[in-house]
């Protein structure tokens, strides 16, 4: 199995020193920035918009995967996209017309994908997978860091990795919610592609140590 790809939250950082943060990131050698945004009615919680987005493109090369868990997406992806972001996931719960929402984001440019909340099954995003670059499972409900992650939501990983192989398709699997150091065991033998972390980053003291420890590397 090959090592994952980590994504640091920037969720947990300060909000006043988000530059620093993103520097931070960036020499921990992890492999993507993720970007958690909320609006205060999709979830209830709210962060930044797209000048956050634009502000701290210059902090690093690194792709941007932002985390749209926001209401009416459509209406913010182009600002998202122009401010820097290579991979937009909406929620599959806030759109009816989520085909649509993906091509949207490819004619921007940028990589689609589509997350579900726990409550939302695999069956719910089949006939979208041959057009998304990556599927995002919430390992918790979305809306804040710090908490644990729910092991049931393990088991769509497991489905995707199936579902994938058998229809010979290629889309990122990420998990995001509650991955540290001893949940991150679980999620990479599910199958994931993508491990996101908040808390667990942002509080570790040795964070290079961390980004390895999350992708199973050990010295
Ligand atoms: C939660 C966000 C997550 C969050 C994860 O709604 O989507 O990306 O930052 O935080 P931790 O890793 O602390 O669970
Ligand atoms: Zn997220």
């Amino acid at each position: 199995m090959n090592s994952p790809l980590i994504a640091p939250s920037i969720l947990s950082a300060n909000f006043a020193r988000m530059g620093e943060a993103v520097s931070e990131i960036d020499r921990s050698g992890a492999d993507w920035v993720h970007i958690d945004v909320m609006d205060g009615s999709f979830v209830p919680n709210l962060t930044f918009g797209p000048k956050m987005v634009s502000d701290l493109r210059p902090y690093t090369r690194l792709p941007f995967d932002v985390h749209l868990m926001i209401q009416n997406p459509d209406s913010l992806i182009p600002a998202f996209a122009e401010a820097g972001a290579d991979y937009i996931t909406f929620h599959l719960e806030a759109v009816i017309h989520a085909h649509r929402s993906v091509q949207l984001i490819r004619n921007l440019g940028k990589k689609p994908g589509i997350s579900i909340v726990p409550s939302t099954p695999v069956s719910h995003v089949e006939e979208l997978l041959p057009y998304v670059d990556q599927i995002l499972i919430m390992t918790v409900n979305p809306g804040f860091g710090g908490q644990s992650l729910i092991t049931t939501c393990l088991n769509k990983i497991k489905q995707l990795v199936s579902i994938r192989k058998a229809k010979d398709l290629s889309f990122l699997i990420a998990a995001d919610g509650g991955i540290n150091q001893e949940t991150a065991t679980l999620v990479r033998n599910a199958g994931c592609d993508v491990l996101i972390a908040g808390s667990a980053f942002f509080s570790a003291q040795d964070k290079n140590g961390l980004v390895h420890a999350l992708k199973g590397e050990v010295f």
